[in-house]
């Protein structure tokens, strides 16, 4: 697909990733500096290698937003750090699912629009959102 060739509508939902991209990189960084317990020493380094995996995460979707024609957008959506572990990983595992959500919506719409690589790409961060929402939820019936 040719620069400039992406719908409003596209660009907006790459626009959107990127926010909750940056929003989960920040969360999950603070979340791993400011774990309290000694059951977070389990999660510590998840925490810790989730948030880099986001960030790389951020960085390939605005690449390719960039190429698209968009610009990538600065503003994370709210963080969550949370005060208890338990706190903080029950969201994470929220805002996993609605990273879920939110990559089979752009799947579908690249493919409505014949974006094969949006399309692709999508579907192998969606498989590390899946990774990871699986990652929370078991954490999390552990504390
Ligand atoms: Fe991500
Ligand atoms: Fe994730």
């Amino acid at each position: 697909m040719p620069a400039g060739k992406a719908s409003a509508k596209l660009l907006d939902l790459l626009n959107q990733a990127i926010a909750r991209e940056l929003q989960v990189v920040v969360q999950y960084m603070w979340q791993h500096v400011q774990w309290k317990g000694v059951k977070a020493f389990a999660v510590n380094d998840a925490l810790k290698k989730t948030a880099i995996a986001e960030m790389k995460h951020a960085e390939i979707i605005a690449e390719r937003l960039f190429y698209l024609g968009g610009i990538p957008t600065t503003k994370p959506e709210p963080i969550f750090v949370g005060s208890t572990l338990k706190e903080m990983i029950a969201r994470d595992v929220k805002d996993e699912a609605n990273a879920i959500k939110m990559y089979n919506t752009i799947i579908a719409v690249a493919r409505k629009e014949g974006d094969e690589v949006t399309n692709l790409m999508f579907r192998h961060i969606l498989q590390d959102e899946e990774e990871h929402h699986d990652l929370f939820t078991s954490l999390l019936e552990e504390i």
